[in-house]
């Protein structure tokens, strides 16, 4: 890619597709306690990473604001949740399981509806492409619907009772009490959903914080929490992470963290709780997954899934291929099809037919990735391919850095962005004993042909990650799989299936079986008088 194509990237506003064109949200409200309360005090600005041509001057473009509220926000916010929940017996957490579904499917109804709002601010507020920005609405909308049907499996299982030694019981999951879901900028909307929505259809109630870039996108979705949910049940924090997460965890009233994000944070915000016994936690966190390429491997193939796993989102996913391990057999040519392939990659706006790489969201992020790329040039790394580390303001040219070896940063931090460095190696054991110091436990993706080989590959790593993925990229999906990871990684797994029992505890109404027993059992399932104890199923 020249060096002209990369700094005459961004557009002239006249050249921007109206279709494609944010409207400005100026956010004034958030929700809490059932309300949209309007909000008068200071606001955070919002910045594209897009940038945008007036004459000489290119500048981010300005998509809005949001509020910035206070410690005392943030603590009525909370307080709206516990009294929704009313220590487990709230309205929403004693309702029936088929009223709480029709609330999540009101909520997902009025969702669908803003696909247009919310896909243009994916695009504009995190530079997400549009194929990408539409599948994360689409898959999220998957998600809600595969966690009703699941919701439903598991409740049909649960209508039946156990008989043990004498003991009649019958087994449900019953919700923990009041969430806080923070979820992450790469997935503003999916990944905050994977864990809002089984938290509230388990019968929790919840606060939720979004992430530091992708905020404004919600906006539109608060009017339907509004109207689908019993006051209360879902509240939003707006701010500074820094000023409002601590007070509200300090309260001791969050009964279960659910945070994608650092581990660094994960840990700053669970020690803020003063009996972390009492809290749940489910994280999502960093990762380093390694590729590892066989001498056998079909290399175009391999180069294929590579930039797919190492470039998709410009890299910028948690599941994504952050180093690669080639055999030094093969590592020159590998390097060369890599390269081939950033060159044929397309690079532009959010918006552009068939872009693959656009601009990145975070605040300083374009010169800390030319800080790591330098610094594995200054230990005698190339960069590969052309235009590879050039910067454009806010946008950064894919580099493929080779050879990487342990002197470099590159080698050990997450570079969660288009860097690709490649490890040669001569014996298996460099990238094992790489994986096995690892701080990170997400996943691998093993390339070659030989079955005997990968069979012992898979053996070894099955111990180091939660998933192998053969020929493959690494990635979170089908979202029925489940997605963990061990060390720094991660902690709990979610999947659609795992995630309603990861929001609740197994709880049991159990008997010792006699005469009078049996027959308070049968009067109140025949006599429909308990929620909990019943054999009613729904279709
Ligand atoms: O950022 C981490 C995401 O969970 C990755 O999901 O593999 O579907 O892109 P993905």
């Amino acid at each position: 890619m020249n060096k002209e194509t990369i700094m005459s990237i961004f557009p002239e506003k006249a050249e921007i597709p109206p279709e494609v064109m944010y409207t400005p949200i100026v956010q004034k409200e958030y929700l809490s306690g059932g309300k949209l309360i309007s909000w008068n005090g200071p606001v955070q600005e919002v910045l594209s990473p897009v940038c945008i041509k007036e004459g000489s001057s290119v500048s981010q473009a300005v998509l809005g604001s949001y509020p910035l509220c206070t410690e005392k926000e943030a603590l009525e916010a909370l307080d709206a949740a516990v009294k929704a929940y009313d220590t487990g017996r709230g309205r929403w957490p004693m309702m029936r399981v088929e009223e709480r579904i029709k609330c999540i499917q009101d909520f997902m109804f009025g969702m669908k509806e803003k696909q247009h709002e919310i896909v243009t601010m994916l695009m504009w507020e995190i530079g997400k492409t549009f194929p990408d920005a539409t599948k994360e609405f689409t898959r999220t909308i998957a998600y809600i619907e595969d966690t009703i049907e699941a919701y439903k499996d598991l409740d049909r299982s649960c209508s039946r009772f156990t008989i043990r030694n004498d003991i009649v019981a019958q087994i449900r999951y019953a919700p923990l009490g009041v969430v806080l879901c923070m979820g992450p900028f790469n997935y503003p909307l999916n990944e905050t959903f994977t864990t809002l929505i089984p938290a509230l259809i388990m019968g929790n109630t919840v606060i939720f914080k979004p992430a530091k870039y992708g905020v404004l996108l919600l906006r539109p979705l608060l009017e339907a929490f509004r109207d689908s949910f019993p006051p209360g049940v879902v509240n939003t924090l707006y701010g500074d992470g820094k000023v409002i997460v601590g007070p509200v965890m300090e309260t001791g009233k969050i009964d279960v963290l659910a945070f994608i994000g650092s581990s660094r944070v994960a840990n700053i915000i669970e020690k803020a709780h003063p009996k972390p016994n009492r809290l749940t936690t489910v994280y999502g966190l960093e990762a380093k997954n390694p590729g590892i390429i066989l001498p056998d491997a079909d290399i175009g193939a391999t180069v294929k899934e590579c930039l797919l796993g190492a470039l998709s989102y410009n890299g910028q996913r948690c599941t994504a291929l952050k180093i690669l391990f080639v055999h030094r057999s093969i590592a020159e040519e590998f390097v060369q099809k890599m390269s081939d392939g950033i060159a044929g990659l397309s690079i532009g706006m959010p918006w552009e037919d068939g872009v693959a790489i656009t601009p990145l969201p975070e605040a300083g992020k374009t010169a800390w990735l030319k800080e790591l790329s330098d610094d594995a040039v200054h230990h005698n790394a190339g960069i590969v391919n052309e235009g590879g580390a050039s910067v454009n303001r806010t946008f950064f040219h894919p580099a493929l850095l080779y050879p990487v070896n342990d002197s470099m940063k590159i080698y050990h931090e997450e570079q969660f962005g288009p860097i690709i460095p490649v490890v040669p190696f001569e014996n298996i054991e460099t990238p094992l004993s790489y994986i096995v110091s690892s701080n990170y436990g997400q996943q691998a993706a093993v390339f070659g042909k030989d079955p005997d080989v990968i069979a012992r590959l898979i053996d070894t790593l099955s111990n180091q990650v939660c998933r192998i993925n053969i020929n493959s990229q690494c990635q979170r999906g089908p979202d029925t799989f489940p997605f963990g990871g061990r060390k720094d990684s991660a902690e709990g797994t979610l999947s659609v299936q795992d995630a309603l029992t990861v929001f609740s505890i197994q709880t049991l109404a159990a008997a010792k079986m006699n005469d009078l027993n049996n027959r308070i059992i049968t009067s109140i399932v025949r006599g429909r008088r308990s929620v909990f104890l019943s054999t009613d199923f729904i279709l």
